[in-house]
């Protein structure tokens, strides 16, 4: 952006005629708004006209782009080149969800029979297990299988296979990731060792919380089963097929990726196999596939035809031009609930950063907190702020046309509440609407004096809204490409390297000096006065 000056003015002197300019008043004077504003692909709907922007902010928005040269990085992403300089990779995800004959090359090798080569294994494999023709050691078939990882190694297939559960029809799936000692233990508790399947699924194979409760897990199947069990019982999903085989997980159990998969956009990868276990290979190929329809509108679709553009524009516009500092993502869609939580380390992990490419400190900001909940619920607990809050939050809400249930009593009431929250935010109550509403309420004039200001609502609060017409795996895959995208546009545009994570080095470094302190083998005497304190507090109970 600093080298954007100009466009940069251009939207700041836009934003002023904007200030005053009510989006109820866009509505009521351009009867065509909802058609300018929302773009369609397949069955899907994004709906942006609830926003503050004209055709003229979309004009400015796209020429930013254009100037920024995102549809020259995005076809370098495609092709293979290093775009992740820091790490020295390419960045591939893409290729992952491809049924190109050939695909990009990364160091003199085409990518595309390597990942048929995976993507056979996952499909025999995962046929086999749902199949209950490949057993454990006792001879029973697998009825539970736990994914041991965290970050990109869980969130992603834990939301996944969550939103995907009207199509379960394999074993039961769990996903273990804290390293708190609770979660290993409430698991394991209610789980059969001779029925229990654990894929220990981590990009590195040295992150120390899927290390550790796969070391406990490990345990319990082999105090149960015995040692010799254990290569039955253990699935290795890595890039570091060297440090699996120390595990004792055999070959034939060892699924591997590259590292020009990131963690937080490896669900596509081997990574993905708790969602081919529980809804069938074919079905993760629909998932895979639209993904893949999303890539190719996103490669080929005009800027101001391009849903990621748009939906990075827009999040641009509001972060930049007018210093709103958070979104929120609410799917009216429980299946969903997860979500945010999946795109809080997508968008937050990839777009959480102070310096550019060339290493200089940014003087404008970047990625912006992401938090969700689902719809109905976060009605009851969130949107007070929303609506009348001292900051403004752009919210993306999300809703499917059709249920899994045929159950039209919630379904209508579901989407009902949706559109009225994003309308509400966009209208509001103006203070002559609340006055009236009061008096034709039979209220004194006293106490509607009173009550008038609590009840305003300043509304002209911007949201995008996409619907769906079933949460079905397709329709997943695109969603969570739509939203890889985006990210991508936005880190673009910002000038950052949005697929390094160096933030996140720091703090397990100073755990594993922190570590022997706790146990009393080496002195705290060189920490600050409070983690000091902190160290001796633990110490006090558990030493
Ligand atoms: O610490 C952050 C991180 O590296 C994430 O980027 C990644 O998804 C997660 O840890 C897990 O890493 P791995 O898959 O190597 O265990």
């Amino acid at each position: 952006m600093r080298n954007l000056p100009e466009h940069i003015k251009h939207l700041v002197a836009h934003r002023t005629e904007l200030e005053t300019l009510a989006m109820r008043d866009l509505f009521a004077s351009d009867p065509d708004r909802f058609d300018s504003f929302s773009l369609r692909l397949d069955t899907l709907l994004f709906d942006f006209s609830k926003n503050r922007v004209t055709s003229k902010t979309i004009d400015l928005l796209a020429g930013l782009a254009q100037a920024a040269a995102v549809e020259a990085r995005r076809d370098e992403m495609f092709s293979g080149a290093i775009i992740n300089e820091t790490e020295r990779r390419a960045v591939l995800h893409t290729a992952l969800r491809s049924f190109a004959e050939a695909g990009p090359v990364v160091d003199g090798r085409d990518v595309m029979p390597d990942i048929d080569a995976e993507r056979h294994r996952m499909d025999t494999f995962s046929g086999r297990i749902r199949a209950g023709d490949l057993k454990g050691a006792t001879g029973k078939p697998f009825r539970d299988v736990v994914n041991i990882g965290v970050g990109g190694s869980d969130l992603g297939p834990a939301f996944a296979t969550a939103a995907l559960s009207p199509y379960h029809d394999g074993p039961r799936l769990h996903f273990l990731s804290n390293m708190d000692g609770s979660h290993v233990h409430d698991m394991l508790d209610g789980l059969d060792p001779p029925e229990t399947l654990f894929l220990v699924a981590s990009k590195s194979f040295t992150t120390d919380e899927t290390m550790t409760n796969a070391a406990t897990a490990r345990s319990w199947l082999a105090d149960a089963l015995g040692e010799d069990a254990v290569g039955s019982h253990f699935v290795a999903l890595s890039t570091n097929l060297e440090a699996v085989s120390g595990f004792g997980i055999p070959e034939d159990r060892r699924f591997g990726f590259w590292d020009w998969v990131g963690g937080r956009y490896s669900l596509w990868s081997v990574i993905g196999l708790p969602i081919c276990l529980a809804i069938g290979y074919h079905r993760f190929q629909d998932f895979l596939a639209g993904a893949a329809s999303v890539d190719k509108h996103f490669q080929s679709a005009p800027i101001r035809e391009n849903i990621p553009f748009m939906m990075a524009l827009i999040g641009i516009w509001y972060r930049n031009i007018w210093s709103f500092a958070s979104h929120a993502v609410i799917p009216y869609d429980q299946r969903l609930a997860r979500f945010p939580a999946y795109l809080q380390q997508l968008d937050m992990e990839s777009n959480g950063k102070r310096v550019d490419r060339t290493g200089s400190l940014l003087s404008h900001a970047t990625g912006p907190v992401v938090w969700g909940e689902p719809g109905t619920n976060s009605q009851h607990a969130v949107f007070q702020l929303l609506h009348q809050g001292t900051d403004i939050i752009p919210v993306d809400f999300l809703l499917a046309l059709r249920d899994h249930e045929s159950l039209p009593e919630h379904h209508d009431k579901l989407a009902a509440n949706c559109f009225a929250q994003a309308e509400a935010l966009m209208v509001g109550r103006s203070e002559a609407e609340v006055r009236r509403d009061l008096q034709e309420s039979g209220m004194a004039d006293e106490d509607i004096a009173h009550l008038v200001p609590h009840k305003v609502m300043p509304g002209n609060r911007p949201s995008n809204m996409i619907i769906y017409e079933r949460l079905d795996p397709r329709t997943l895959g695109m969603l969570i490409a739509l939203y890889e995208h985006k990210v991508f546009v936005q880190g673009v545009i910002w000038g950052i390297n949005s697929f390094d994570q160096w933030g996140v080095e720091l703090g397990k470094k100073l755990a594993k000096e922190i570590l022997p302190m706790l146990r009393g083998t080496t002195s705290p005497e060189s920490r600050d006065a409070s983690t000091r304190g902190l160290i001796q507090a633990f110490m006090e109970k558990n030493r």
